[in-house]
């Protein structure tokens, strides 16, 4: 099945004749037209402020608003719209958990959990912690195949005092994917703190926060066929109950005077300010684009897709692939390098021919500096890639390889 025809960028974005081969939606997914359409469609229909109005049109935002809320908290399988705050992205979720917990439950000597595959997310916001509070940061490190061990490395790595961990369910860089129920069950055992950077996997595999056990999932909706400025984040709702909010001012309070404020209940309490209300909306109707495809298909896709894009590049002489060698343990992600090429020139090269492939260090300098390279070139996939797209990928880096006369 072909599902490019659902996402009208194919047809639009074309550079001299030459039909779009995108191979990045680890850093956005396109929208398929229906959410696009969802967008257009309250901003055409149901445009005001919600949660405020004593009128008609401002009660039909909010029930589309909450609709779109109780739609994200069926997908993730939480047990209660409270637990369902929308942010603007994962980054806003992680700092807002961050925060709040840096204000009530983590104190000075306690440890955080994070992986050295990180995105800076998922870091920066927890080191942060460590210089204001004085919270420890342990790092675990991935085996030579890029794979987390639980029972060894996770273990090992645990301190009397880790009051929280924090993982990615797939690496944006390695394209592992983490066995995050695993570590969900260890740590639940241990009275640690879960959080899932799901950025990667929430468009991709069939998540469920009960299954995984986790106190806190945070994921962005441009990353799974979502408009951009939307975000969720899970909070098991007797921890959200009981953190202070992060952001302050409309739209979060019961009560306010001049000495004391009485904050709203969940999931308002987090929700300050006016929301992306059209993103909500347009989220849900994604999620309802990928309900419709199913995870099986999609993790197909990413499987094939996946292999044959390894098969295709082993074939090029310099080339280096990152992370888990079969598909099985693997997203949608691959990162490589070939030798004696930058992956800017390389990204550079491809784009005449409307390949668009990531090069960089993706957020991840540790990471870089632990693989020892300053960037990696990535190719990632979702539901409209084929095997023509890799084809084109793989036969254009064969052609920027003899351009740049390497070996
Ligand atoms: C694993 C991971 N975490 C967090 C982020 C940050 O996402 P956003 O920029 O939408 O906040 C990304 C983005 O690439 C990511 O891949």
């Amino acid at each position: 099945m072909n599902y490019k025809s659902d996402f009208p960028i194919f047809n639009r974005y074309k550079k001299q004749d030459k039909s779009l081969v995108y191979l990045d939606s680890a850093a956005m997914a396109q929208m398929p037209q229906q959410a696009i359409d969802a967008v257009r469609q309250h901003d055409e229909e149901a445009h005001a402020n919600v949660h405020r109005g004593i009128y008609a049109l401002s009660e039909l935002a909010t029930e589309k608003y909450e609709a779109a809320r109780e739609t994200v908290r069926a997908f993730i399988n939480a047990r209660s719209v409270n637990e369902i705050i929308f942010t603007r992205n994962t980054t806003e979720g992680i700092n807002l958990v961050a925060y709040a917990l840096g204000k009530s439950i983590l104190v000075e000597g306690d440890h955080v959990l994070i992986s050295r595959a990180e995105h800076h997310s998922n870091m920066l916001p927890w080191q942060m912690l460590a210089e204001e509070k004085g919270i420890v940061l342990d790092v675990v490190d991935a085996d030579k195949d890029g794979l987390i061990d639980v029972k060894h490395s996770v273990f090992n790595m645990l301190h009397p005092r880790t009051k929280l961990a924090a993982f990615s369910h797939v690496s944006h860089v390695l394209g592992t994917i983490n066995p995050v129920a695993e570590m969900g069950k260890l740590f639940r055992e241990r009275n640690i703190l879960f959080l899932v950077d799901a950025a990667q996997s929430i468009g991709h595999l069939a998540t469920d926060v009960q299954d995984i056990g986790c106190d806190f999932l945070v994921f962005s909706g441009h990353k799974m066929g979502g408009p951009t400025g939307i975000g969720v984040l899970y909070g098991r709702e007797e921890l959200l109950a009981d953190m202070p909010p992060f952001l302050r001012g409309g739209g979060m309070i019961n009560e306010v005077s001049f000495e004391h404020t009485e904050f709203a209940l969940l999931p308002a309490k987090f929700e300050a300010g006016t929301p992306n209300v059209s993103g909500a909306v347009g989220l849900a109707a994604a999620i309802t684009y990928i309900q419709k495809i199913g995870f099986d298909e999609i993790r197909k896709i990413d499987e094939e897709l996946t292999t044959e894009l390894f098969s295709r590049l082993g074939g090029i002489k310099g080339m280096k692939i990152f992370g888990p060698s079969d598909a099985k343990d693997r997203g949608g992600v691959a990162s490589f390098m070939l030798k004696g090429i930058h992956p800017h020139d390389l990204a550079t090269i491809l784009d005449r021919d409307n390949i668009c492939i990531r090069a960089g260090h993706h957020c991840a300098q540790p990471l870089m500096r632990h693989l020892g390279v300053p960037a990696t070139s990535r190719a990632s996939f979702w539901v409209y890639n084929t095997k023509e797209d890799v084809e084109r990928l793989t036969e254009g880096i064969e052609k920027a390889s003899a351009l740049l006369a390497i070996r």
